[in-house]
């Protein structure tokens, strides 16, 4: 198959599977992609995990257990996607700790309070549902397979935060007041999960025309902006926007300019939480070096035993 085989057959939103052939570029992409995608899923356990033990009741503590256990599934499927196109798990673990493959820079701010785990809950999967929907028709068959089961797990995921908020909205004052501060901590950050602006996007353009993409990072943000508007209001917190209002003539809400030295900042390693999240996934992935030793010295014993 040539290269323009292959771009008709994305143009006629065929799916490409892992026996076809696909051009190197295409591979990489993929590759880098749902790897970083993977490690975001991975790193994204530590935020919220740091609530499990001081949950304030039963049902809340089970709810995050299943939404930090999600998380973890979340990440393998996606390990096991890049296998598919080649890449080792092991060797992409080793690009994350060493720093030379990214994970979501949303991940590097603090859980401060419980309000935390009810607005990354609300805004973070939520923006994760606004860019990750779109993937489950992304041209590449193994990924947006993963994609639809890891959606219907991403809402429920929101539906808890948001549900977690109502609660506190309609508890005592200082609880409200967590609430809002949480928000004013997180929904910058939110934003910024989506990417650099389309002008300073270094693979979008390449990415929508392999429909690896489906929309642009500033056209998926705008959607959150417009989904999260109304959620809020409904929960009864303000946005830290003072620009943020609806424009009737585009039909969308204006916000105000993201701090994007602050993104760059926190995707180049020196946010608030990046050094902790990055040496607490070092350390597992030493610490269970001996299940790994264990599990290959078995399969190999079961090989000889076969044999
Ligand atoms: N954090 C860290 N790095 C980011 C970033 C972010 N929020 N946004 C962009 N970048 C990086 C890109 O990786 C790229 O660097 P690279 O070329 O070295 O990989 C560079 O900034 C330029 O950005 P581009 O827009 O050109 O890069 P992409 O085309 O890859 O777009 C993306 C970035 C929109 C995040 C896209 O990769 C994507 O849609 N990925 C799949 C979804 C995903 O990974 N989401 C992350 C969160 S997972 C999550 O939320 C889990 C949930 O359970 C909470």
């Amino acid at each position: 198959m040539s290269e323009e085989d292959f771009t008709r057959l994305v143009e006629a939103e065929q799916r490409v599977e892992p026996r076809d052939w696909m051009p190197d570029g295409y591979r990489r992409t993929l590759i880098r992609q749902i790897a970083q995608h993977a490690h975001s899923e991975i790193i994204g356990m530590q935020p919220e995990a740091n609530w499990i033990s001081r949950a304030p009741s039963l049902r809340r503590k089970a709810i995050l257990l299943a939404k930090v256990q999600d998380e973890a599934g979340h990440g393998l499927y996606l390990y096991a996607a890049t296998e598919t196109l080649g890449a080792d798990r092991e060797d992409l673990t080793t690009k994350l700790v060493e720093g030379r493959q990214k994970y979501s820079s949303i991940f590097n701010y603090p859980t401060l309070t419980f309000a935390d785990v009810g607005v990354v809950g609300w805004l973070v999967d939520g923006a994760a549902i606004c860019n990750q929907v779109p993937l489950c028709r992304t041209s590449y068959g193994p990924y947006a397979r993963a994609m639809i089961r890891i959606c219907k797990e991403e809402s429920f995921h929101q539906r808890q935060g948001y549900e977690l908020l109502m609660t506190m909205m309609r508890g005592t004052q200082a609880q409200r007041r967590m609430v809002q501060d949480a928000v004013n901590r997180w929904w910058w950050p939110s934003l910024m999960m989506f990417g650099p602006s389309d002008t300073e996007s270094s693979n979008t353009e390449q990415s929508m025309a392999w429909r690896i993409k489906r929309h642009t990072n500033d056209e998926l943000r705008q959607k959150f902006v417009d989904m999260s508007v109304p959620q809020a209001e409904a929960l009864g917190v303000t946005f830290p926007d003072p620009e943020l209002r609806w424009n009737a003539e585009r039909g969308h809400h204006d916000f105000g300019e993201i701090d994007w030295d602050e993104f760059w900042s926190v995707v180049g390693g020196n946010g608030p939480c990046n050094e902790q999240r990055v040496a607490h996934r070092r350390k597992a992935h030493e610490d269970g070096q001996w299940v790994r030793d264990a599990a290959a010295a078995y399969a190999s014993k079961r090989a000889e035993v076969v044999a």
